[in-house]
């Protein structure tokens, strides 16, 4: 199952709820625009400290398209209640899961991104929950090492989901913006941890916000 181009079903649904107190007239769940548009500008303005605290340093942090990812979560939230985000930044996306209703949970090895997110997330009264340490599980990280030698993506780190008290397998809906070529390491992540019914949603710059189920992967 895939889909393609929400990006330009999030225009339509932009227009049509330009006021916030107009619900779309689809049967989606829904966020008021001006919660929305807080929340990214508040995550844009993360993501700028961010980026001014780190300067040279190499660091992976580069926001995905928020409002396909939102449109995305929308038409996943009837048939999934659990979501975590691999890498999750300044935390909009969680958040935005949270708000749909999902349990929303998000996995970052920045300590600085999961202090600004559990901050966030706290400021605008969001149950999301932001744990630090790799969304790699332990006994994946030897098998990444030998997959792809030479990503960009780092695997080691805290057992996030030892923190979490959770397991990859207890989540319907996972969402990452893998490096463009670590696409491969990140799909055998899912096939070897994942439920095979759960869905991988995926952002990539040029296709916008991919849905695939785990077994089709
Ligand atoms: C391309 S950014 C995507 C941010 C956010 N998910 C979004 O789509 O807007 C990737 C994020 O993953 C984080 N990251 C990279 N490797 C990680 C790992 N092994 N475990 C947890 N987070 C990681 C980076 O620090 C960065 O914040």
């Amino acid at each position: 199952m895939e889909w393609k181009g929400l990006r330009a079903l999030w225009g339509a649904h932009d227009n049509l709820a330009a006021d916030s107190r107009i619900a779309p007239v689809n049967d989606l769940p829904w966020i008021p625009p001006a919660r929305i548009d807080e929340l990214l500008q508040r995550g844009e303005a993360v993501w700028r400290a961010f980026e001014a605290r780190t300067g040279p340093r190499h660091h992976l942090f580069v926001p995905c398209d928020q409002r396909a990812a939102y449109e995305a979560l929308r038409r996943l939230r009837d048939s999934a209640s659990t979501f975590l985000e691999f890498g999750s930044a300044a935390g909009v996306v969680t958040i935005l899961a949270d708000w749909l209703g999902f349990e929303a949970c998000g996995i970052e090895i920045e300590p600085w991104l999961v202090e600004q997110s559990t901050a966030l997330a706290r400021q605008l009264r969001s149950g999301a929950t932001f744990v630090e340490g790799t969304f790699v599980p332990p006994d994946y990280q030897d098998d990444v090492q030998l997959l792809t030698p030479d990503r960009l993506t780092p695997t080691g780190g805290a057992d996030a989901y030892e923190e979490l008290g959770m397991s990859l397998r207890d989540f319907d809906v996972v969402f990452a913006y893998p490096w463009p070529g670590e696409e491969e390491w990140l799909f055998e992540l899912m096939r070897r941890h994942a439920r095979p019914r759960a869905r991988l949603l995926t952002y990539d710059a040029n296709d916008g916000c991919t849905v695939t189920e785990v077994r089709e992967l």
